[in-house]
């Protein structure tokens, strides 16, 4: 049942602290300061196969592998084999919540024909690309009802990050990151005033999300969500990119949402593009751990605790998975079942 939320997606939200916990769990060792998993892989490069959801965990992967410094690429699955990149010595890892989704499978069986190694990265167990798959890192978050995913975003890039981890080695700052990660997801979902701020910007006429790095596939993530339940137009940008085009949409009836952690030369240049929004009139809602004056050009703010900037892309998406839910509530939608969608997707 719902456990008293009034919709399962509310209570997935909220799960997340135990489900990142269940994807930890045996896989990190505090006293050996490493992370072990049941995968046997070593990759020269990875290139990712994914949809939806599970792209936007694929791009934070990216970004994760290449920190690492080793070369990753991300596809939509459904566009991988129109122009399939050479697989030479690169593992093919398909990400996909519920392991059934026909775009991710025939995107890995095109990569299996031209002779790739292939991981799944899934959450149920026997699913369709666990068998396909050499091989499976399992996300462990539990059964997601609703259609819109939520809980498995937050397990998909920490399951990313352990995998890298496991290919690279683990730094004591690394693992502190890790375990603290459940603990601040949970004080997010405490004290988030994510319901005031839906509540304040009902009846925009859409709304943005603007990130850099890790942040931008967040704020891709933050508009699918608030479209898929909401059935608002919301767009994600990469914050740069605002100036080159979508800043034309831009009003005072558009509510931007600045995702802006660090207080470095992203935070920086995220908060010069915040400006450039402020002038065209539009309110903006920085999502912020308040290491930088974000907060001095924003309408309103969005706290998430100060930590790993890894781990702050998962907290800036949680307050943001609160945003969309709430905003679709207030509208009467029927969340755990948006019109036109299904939970697995399993036609091309
Ligand atoms: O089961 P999968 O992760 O392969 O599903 C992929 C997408 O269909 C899915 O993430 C979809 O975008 C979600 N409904 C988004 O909330």
């Amino acid at each position: 049942g719902k456990s008293g939320y009034d919709h399962f997606m509310l209570k997935e939200i909220h799960e997340q602290p135990r489900s990142l916990r269940q994807c930890l769990r045996e896989r990190v060792s505090e006293l050996a300061g490493s992370v072990s998993l049941d995968v046997d892989v070593d990759p020269d490069g990875v290139q990712f196969v994914a949809c939806g959801t599970s792209y936007h965990a694929a791009l934070c992967g990216v970004h994760l592998f290449q920190q690492a410094g080793i070369p990753a690429q991300a596809f939509l699955a459904s566009e991988y084999a129109t122009s399939p990149p050479p697989v030479d010595g690169d593992l093919v890892v398909g990400v996909t919540q519920s392991g059934e989704t026909a775009d991710t499978l025939s995107a890995l069986r095109e990569a299996k024909r031209r002779g790739a190694e292939t991981l799944a990265v899934t959450n149920v167990v026997g699913s369709s690309v666990s068998r396909e798959c050499d091989q499976t890192l399992y996300i462990r978050a539990g059964p997601e009802i609703g259609v819109a995913a939520t809980k498995t975003f937050s397990s998909q890039v920490v399951a990313l990050a352990l995998l890298v981890l496991s290919l690279t080695g683990a730094s004591r700052h690394d693992i502190a990151a890790l375990r603290d990660l459940p603990g601040n997801v949970q004080q997010v979902l405490d004290e988030s005033d994510a319901e005031e701020i839906a509540r304040a910007y009902e009846g925009s006429d859409a709304y943005f999300f603007i990130g850099r790095g890790l942040q931008f596939p967040v704020s891709l993530e933050g508009a699918l969500k608030f479209k898929e339940i909401s059935y608002e137009h919301a767009e994600g940008f990469a914050a740069g990119e605002l100036k080159h085009g979508p800043l034309a949409l831009v009003t005072e009836n558009t509510p931007v949402f600045a995702l802006v952690t660090g207080d470095g030369e992203q935070a920086r240049k995220t908060i010069g593009n915040v400006k450039e929004v402020e002038a065209r009139g539009a309110p903006v809602v920085a999502v912020t751990d308040g290491k930088s004056d974000v907060h001095r050009y924003a309408d309103h703010v969005l706290d998430i605790p100060a930590s790993d900037q890894r781990t702050a892309a998962i907290l800036a998406n949680v307050q943001l998975q609160l945003v969309s839910y709430h905003a679709a509530a207030l509208l009467g939608r029927s969340i755990d079942k948006p019109r036109n969608l299904a939970k697995s997707v399993t036609v091309e």
